[in-house]
C-alpha cells in the first residue's frame, strides 16, 4: 500500500486503487466491478443536515461483518470509565512517559491520562498518550468509541487504513474517524505521541468571524489518502474498542481490503507548520481561541466539547503588553502537550513529550522567571518565537485524570513550586 492524498476539508472524495473499480451514477450497483462488495460507512446520522452529514461508500473484497465472534482483551494502561474516581483542582505536570522496556506496539502502548464524558453519550474525550516500539503485525483495530486525533511527538506513524495510507511525523496530525479500521507501522523504530478520543460530535474546521474567508487552518491544507488495499488472508487479530473496552476477535484477512471509495467519511492529516498564525499588531493579544485548528462542537452555541488549539511560532509585537500568555482561570479544562522546543510560558519544566492539566477554574499561567522576563522586557523590538509547537486539547467537561497518571513515577510532584517566587510587588 503506497501513499498519495488527496486535499480539503470534508470534500466528496472518489478514489480508486483499480481502474474501474468505482460505480458510476449509483452506489450499491446489483454486481460491483471486479467483483467487489458495496458497503456503506455512516459517520453521522443518516438525516443530519447536509452540510455535516458524513458518510462514505466502499468497495472491498470481503464487508466488515467477515470475522469471529469478539470476547474482551485486556489493555491495562487503557482506561474508558471516565465517571467515576477521583478528580482534581491542583495544577498537574507531567515528564514524557517511558518508552517500553519490551516489544509494543500502537495498541498495547495507549496510556489513558483522563477524559470526561462517556462514549456510549457522545460527549466528552479520552485523552492518551502513546509509547511503541513495534509495528502492529497481524493486527488490525477501529474504535466505535470515538474518532482519534493522533499527535505525534516522537518518530513517524505510517497509518495504513480501510481508506488508503496516512504518513505524519511530529508537526502534523492525523484524524482517524470513528469505526475506520487501520494498523500503525513506525517507520524510526520507536513512537511516542499524544491521542485524543473525540467521543463527541466529529471534529471540524471553526468558523472564521471576523478573521474572513482566510486563515488558521486553511481548508486545502488537509489531506485525505487515495484508496489503497491489502489482499491477504492468515491468522490475524481484530481489536476493536467499543464502551471504554478494547475487544478482539480473529481474523482470516486483512480488513484493509478497500478498493475504491468515495464519500466526506475519511481520515485525514494536517501539517500544524501550515497554519497561518494570527494575534495582536497593537496591544494586548487575543484569547487563545484564535489558535484553534479543529474542534468538536457541543449542543451549545459557542462552546466545544473538544478544541484542539495549537502554540506555534509567531511574532510577538504587542506595545505595552505582557507579551506571554497572562495568568488565567477558565471555565475550560486544559490539558497541554509540548511537541517540539519550548514552549513561552514556563522557563522550564515542561518538555517535549511532556503534558499538562490544569482543570476548570484552576489559576494556572506564566512561572515566576518568565513573568519576571517578561515584565522587564525591551518592547521597542519585535520578539520571535522560532522553535516551538505546543498544542492543547481544551474541553468543556472536567478531566478526570486517571489513578495511574496521579500515581505515575514521572509526575512532577513539586509543579506549583514554579509558581512560588511570584511575590506580592504591590508598592502601596
Ligand atoms: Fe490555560
Amino acid at each position: 500500500m503506497s501513499s498519495t492524498y488527496q486535499t480539503g476539508f470534508g470534500n466528496e472524495f472518489a478514489t480508486e486503487a483499480v481502474p474501474g473499480a468505482l460505480p458510476v451514477g449509483r452506489n450499491s450497483p446489483q454486481r460491483v466491478a471486479h467483483g467487489l462488495y458495496a458497503e456503506q460507512l455512516s459517520g453521522t446520522a443518516f438525516t443530519a443536515p447536509r452540510g455535516s452529514n458524513r458518510r462514505s461508500w466502499l468497495y472491498r473484497i470481503r464487508p466488515a461483518v467477515t470475522h469471529g465472534e469478539f470476547s474482551a482483551y485486556a489493555q491495562p494502561h487503557l482506561h474508558g470509565d471516565f465517571a467515576h474516581g477521583a478528580v482534581s483542582p491542583n495544577q498537574l505536570r507531567w515528564d514524557p512517559l517511558p518508552l517500553p522496556p519490551t516489544p509494543t506496539d500502537f495498541i498495547d502502548g495507549l496510556y489513558t491520562m483522563g477524559g470526561n464524558g462517556s462514549p456510549d453519550a457522545h460527549h466528552g474525550v479520552g485523552i492518551h498518550l502513546y509509547a511503541a516500539n513495534a509495528d502492529m503485525q497481524g493486527r488490525y483495530f477501529y474504535n466505535a468509541d470515538g474518532e482519534l486525533l493522533i499527535v505525534p511527538q516522537l518518530g513517524r506513524l505510517r497509518l495504513l487504513t480501510e481508506l488508503g495510507v496516512i504518513e505524519i511525523e511530529p508537526q502534523q496530525i492525523a484524524v482517524i474517524p470513528r469505526g475506520v479500521r487501520f494498523r500503525v507501522e513506525l517507520p524510526d523504530g520507536q513512537a511516542r505521541g499524544y491521542v485524543c478520543e473525540n467521543f463527541g460530535a466529529l471534529l471540524k474546521l471553526p468558523d472564521l468571524g471576523p478573521i474572513g474567508s482566510n486563515g488558521l487552518a486553511n481548508p486545502r491544507d488537509f489531506e485525505t489518502p487515495q484508496a489503497a488495499f491489502e489482499n491477504i488472508e492468515g491468522a490475524f487479530e481484530l481489536i476493536a474498542k467499543f464502551g471504554g473496552q478494547l475487544w478482539r476477535a480473529d481474523i482470516d484477512h486483512s480488513p484493509l481490503d478497500v478498493v475504491a471509495w468515495h464519500g466526506n467519511y475519511a481520515p485525514y492529516r494536517y501539517d500544524l507548520r501550515r497554519f497561518n498564525t494570527i494575534g495582536s499588531i497593537s496591544h494586548d493579544h487575543p484569547d487563545p481561541s484564535i489558535f484553534l485548528v479543529l474542534h468538536s462542537p457541543s449542543d451549545t452555541a459557542g462552546t466545544s466539547n473538544m478544541d484542539f488549539a495549537i502554540f506555534p511560532p509567531r511574532w510577538l509585537v504587542a506595545q505595552d503588553t505582557f507579551r506571554p500568555p497572562w495568568f488565567h482561570r477558565n471555565i475550560a479544562s486544559e490539558f497541554m502537550g509540548l511537541i517540539h522546543g519550548a514552549y513561552d510560558a514556563k522557563a522550564e519544566g515542561f518538555v517535549p513529550g511532556g503534558a499538562s492539566l490544569h482543570n476548570c477554574m484552576s489559576g494556572h499561567g506564566p512561572d515566576a522567571a518568565t513573568f519576571d522576563k517578561a515584565s522587564a522586557a525591551d518592547l521597542s523590538k519585535p520578539d520571535v518565537i522560532k522553535d516551538t509547537m505546543a498544542f492543547m486539547f481544551e474541553t468543556r467537561g472536567v478531566i478526570r485524570p486517571t489513578a495511574q497518571a496521579m500515581e505515575a513515577a514521572h509526575r512532577q510532584r513539586g509543579y506549583q513550586q514554579c509558581w512560588k517566587g511570584l511575590k506580592a510587588n504591590f508598592t502601596g
